[in-house]
């Protein structure tokens, strides 16, 4: 019976995961983990600049968001699948790290006015949505860090080796 109902469990967090990660794929980006040291590269590019309370776009497992809330940030970690969401809040029991809020939501759906930097790790196609969102609605000389990907309209004002690029927004 014991066995039955672990893998009915382990069957229905499966289902789940791979619902969230196929939607992801075909919308902006599944499930991908930045590395360890592209983060120090993302840590070192922030502290070029005043910033408080970061979004992070997409948060996974929470490995970005962690790391920035052991350098003091405050960071809002968006993230729409469940499965992440309950790892990333069972990483913040553990760890009690009270700067980082784990918001489960559509990063589409939110507004963005009150951060003053944002983390993204996204495929090119959900890109140009988010540059002019971003741009709209944070405000001016807000920071946006993107691993891996470019925003087509937008000029980094640095790009790093292991591909950190980041943007101010000039409105
Ligand atoms: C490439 S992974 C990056 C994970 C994390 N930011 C990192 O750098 O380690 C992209 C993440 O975005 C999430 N995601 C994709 N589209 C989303 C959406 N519309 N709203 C919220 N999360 C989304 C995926 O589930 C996935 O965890």
């Amino acid at each position: 019976m014991i066995e039955l109902i672990a893998l009915l469990v382990l069957s229905v967090i499966y289902i789940v995961y791979f619902y969230y990660w196929i939607k992801a794929f075909r919308i902006s980006a599944p499930y991908f983990p930045t590395s360890k040291k592209t983060i120090k590269t993302a840590i070192k590019e922030l502290k070029n600049h005043k910033v408080k309370h970061i979004a992070e776009l997409g948060a996974g497992d929470g490995r970005v968001a962690f790391a920035l809330a052991r350098e003091g940030y405050e960071v809002s970690a968006i993230e729409f699948n469940p499965i992440l969401v309950l790892i990333m809040k069972f990483r913040k029991l553990i760890g009690n790290y009270k700067k980082v809020h784990i918001i489960r939501e559509d990063f589409l759906k939110l507004n963005y006015e009150k951060y003053d930097a944002a983390f993204i790790y996204l495929y090119p196609k959900v890109m140009d949505k988010l540059a002019k969102k971003l741009t709209q609605e944070m405000p001016k000389n807000a920071v946006f860090i993107s691993n891996t990907f470019m925003f087509h309209d937008k000029k980094p004002v640095s790009t790093s080796e292991n591909k950190i690029y980041v943007y101010i927004n000039e409105k």
